[in-house]
């Protein structure tokens, strides 16, 4: 079996849904819940008997080691992390905790147990690390894309605590032997994505008649992967990736983030328009609009400038040929693809949406166990 660590948010829990559709391996989920965790997102395998759910620490030593020691997997995926950069310039101390502190025990719990295996489990076992572009710092508009080797020049507490278990990953290879992979990702988008971040705080704030706040001039330039495709890469570096090796994953999009808003807008003015001074979205069928012949009103209304968030990075963007090349990835969806099947994703799941805003998935839990 693989474990995987933060599968309750949103790559993880992305991850843990494909894998369980595409292998028959089984799955031993742990997940401390903080805000960011969402069991909901696992609710479709709550009878699939080879997914084990499991709450906890990455940074409890003891926990981890017990579970490594009963469910022995030949693989553990790192997606556990506090991950919302506004978060950790507001409140840096959790991202050093689990990100650096919780790391580095899950490398020793994780260490003790792959030290004591046989000869043929020792050779079989990875420990993948699912990190950030952001460890890169930002690029200039016409600077080349990160590959592997750029130097690290991480610029929010979220991205030096994201570089400094980039470091201990690699020294535990360097070290002791453990076999490492590190991954690091450019901007994720798709299902369960929680709406604090960018894609998913927009569609939910157009659906409500509410402003759609852009950060400067809406000029920061990022480069989106849809999950899914992110996912079919870690399950490509698990398979196919060489020990102590880092691989940069991406989707060549890289698009400005008003650029972003622009398309999200014109989905959803497309999908489900917004009666025109309503304040509020409903769907306005065409006789509706024949009858009134009142004008469209559009979600790119809604744009509200806001102030620029300090210490911005203007652009990143990967250069993911190491990946192609070596392990033949390539990603199944464009942007346009991608960001039809979110947004239609949000506006079949208002129910998942609902629950996060009003807090109750943080009952799930209860709900779904009892005591
Ligand atoms: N979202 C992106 O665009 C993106 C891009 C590249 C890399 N990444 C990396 O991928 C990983 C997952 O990102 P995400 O967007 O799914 O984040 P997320 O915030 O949605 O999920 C993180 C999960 O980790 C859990 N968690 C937090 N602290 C924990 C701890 N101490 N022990 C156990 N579980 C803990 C949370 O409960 C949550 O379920 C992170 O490591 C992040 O740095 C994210």
């Amino acid at each position: 079996m693989i474990l995987v660590t933060g599968s309750a948010g949103f790559i993880g829990s992305n991850f843990v849904l494909d894998w369980c559709a595409l292998h028959d391996e089984p799955v031993m989920s742990l997940d401390k819940l903080t805000y960011a965790g969402n069991l909901e997102n696992l609710a479709s395998l709550n009878d699939n008997t080879r997914h084990t759910f499991v709450q906890g620490d990455i940074g409890d030593a003891e926990l981890v080691a017990r579970l490594l020691a009963v469910y022995r997997p030949r693989a553990v995926i790192n997606f556990a992390a506090e991950s919302h950069v506004d978060r950790s310039i507001h409140g840096p101390e959790d991202f050093i905790q689990t990100n650096i502190v919780g790391t580095f025990h899950l490398l020793e719990a994780v260490r003790a147990y792959w030290g004591a295996l046989n000869d043929s489990e020792k050779a079989n076992f990875r420990f993948l690390h699912v990190s950030t572009d952001e460890v890169y710092g930002s690029l200039a508009k016409d600077e080349p894309a990160f590959t592997e080797t750029h130097r690290y020049e991480p610029n929010s507490p979220y991205s030096a605590s994201k570089a400094a278990s980039d470091h201990l990953v690699r020294a535990y290879h360097h070290t002791y032997g453990l076999p490492v992979l590190t991954t690091n990702c450019s901007n994720n988008y798709g299902p369960y994505h929680f709406p604090e971040k960018l894609i998913p705080l927009l569609i939910v704030n157009a659906l409500a008649g509410k402003a759609l706040p852009v950060y400067g001039d809406g000029q920061q330039i990022r480069d989106w992967l849809y999950v899914k495709d992110h996912c079919s890469a870690i399950r490509c570096v698990l398979e196919k990736g060489r020990l102590g090796e880092v691989y940069n994953v991406g989707g060549w999009n890289e698009k400005a983030n008003l650029d972003i808003v622009h398309t999200v807008c014109d989905l959803l003015d497309e999908l489900r328009p917004m009666k025109p001074g309503s304040g509020e979205s409903s769907v306005v069928s065409g006789a509706d609009l024949a009858v009134t012949h009142l004008p469209l009103s559009t979600y790119r209304s809604l744009i509200t400038f806001v102030t620029d968030r300090p210490g911005h990075d203007r652009r990143y963007a990967i250069d993911a040929r190491k990946i192609e090349r070596e392990l033949g990835w390539k990603p199944a969806e464009t942007f346009e693809t991608g960001i039809r099947k979110t947004v239609q994703w949000y506006l079949d799941n208002q129910g998942w949406v609902g629950n996060v805003l009003s807090g109750n998935y943080r009952q799930w839990v209860e709900k779904q166990y009892g005591e």
